[in-house]
């Protein structure tokens, strides 16, 4: 990738991570949202991370400085002309997706690679809303952005060989390690994991043990850095409900059911540290 410019729609929790480590990789990026309000949200949170690592160390004062003048926030789909590739990070919701990446379509020029960082909606029915379907590709982010090493590259059934390849060198430039996943429910991470996370939540309405002795029995039987419960409130109940469900319904298996006690706690409107209130409280 040559001219190094990154554009990515929304800046919420996965797409400010986003941002923060592409700028901080020397990218200039362009950050999208709706409102100016939910930009600011964004930007606070990357200042907050990115002053972290300043005080650490881990980033000197200039680093700070030059990392977040190379950010430019926007509500305009017009500034994404120009970028080599545009990330979509936006609700996890198929209609939502479906029409940002319409108007990103619209905006990038036509070699420009465009990505999605859905958790589990199909890559090739995303890539049919675009144009070339040849240059689309998933690029699944793991929470939080900053801290976590992983990004799994997903290809759809037209999703070309040059379009991987610029995937791939993108995440090598920000410094993680990509996997490659076949467009499958769950890709391979949340294929495996979110299941596991149900499976506690089965364990606690069961009444087998505390969410407490849950979580420790996982962090110190199979070191895991927080147990599964910590972890449902980390990545949100609604958000692992949807995933749950999108497995549950996409291999029409039992053993994918969501556990009705995820339900009611969705439903309740308590949907872990985003909500201040889930498995555990937060203040
Ligand atoms: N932004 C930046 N840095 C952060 C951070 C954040 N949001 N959260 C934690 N960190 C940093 C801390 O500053 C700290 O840095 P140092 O080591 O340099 O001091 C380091 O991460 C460890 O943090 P803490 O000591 O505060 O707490 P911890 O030891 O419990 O680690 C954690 C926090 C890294 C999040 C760790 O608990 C962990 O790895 N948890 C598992 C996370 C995980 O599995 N994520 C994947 C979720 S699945 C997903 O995202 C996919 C999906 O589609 C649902």
């Amino acid at each position: 990738m040559s001219n190094k410019k990154i554009g990515v729609v929304g800046a919420g929790t996965m797409g400010n991570g986003i941002v923060q480590v592409c700028a901080i990789a020397g990218f200039d990026v362009v950050m999208l949202d709706i409102s100016g309000a939910a930009l600011d949200r964004g930007m606070s949170a990357i200042q907050k991370s990115v002053g972290t690592l300043v005080k650490k160390g881990k980033l000197t004062e200039e680093q700070q400085a030059q990392a977040l003048a190379r950010i430019k926030c926007t509500t305009d789909y017009a500034d994404l002309a120009g970028v080599d590739m545009a990330i979509e990070a936006a609700t996890e919701n198929a209609g939502i997706k479906a029409t940002i990446l319409a108007k990103m379509d619209q905006a990038v020029g036509e070699t420009a690679v465009i990505a999605t960082n859905t958790s589990s909606i199909s890559i090739t029915k995303l890539a049919s809303k675009i144009r070339n379907p040849n240059r689309f590709i998933g690029t699944h982010f793991f929470n939080p952005v900053p801290v976590m090493s992983l990004v799994e590259l997903i290809c759809g059934l037209q999703t070309d060989g040059l379009t991987l390849d610029t995937a791939k060198s993108f995440v090598a430039q920000i410094g993680k390690v990509s996997i490659v996943a076949k467009n499958m429910p769950g890709f391979v991470v949340n294929r495996i994991l979110v299941p596991m996370i149900n499976e506690a939540i089965f364990v606690l309405q069961e009444g087998l043990a505390s969410a407490e002795d849950i979580d420790a029995g996982m962090k110190l039987g199979t070191s895991q850095p927080i147990g599964p419960l910590a972890l449902a409130d980390l990545i949100g109940l609604d958000t692992l409900l949807m995933v749950q469900e999108v497995l549950y319904e996409s291999f029409n298996d039992s053993k994918y059911r969501p556990a009705p006690l995820l339900k009611e706690m969705v439903d309740s409107g308590n949907l872990g540290r985003k909500t201040g209130k889930g498995f555990y409280s937060y203040s």
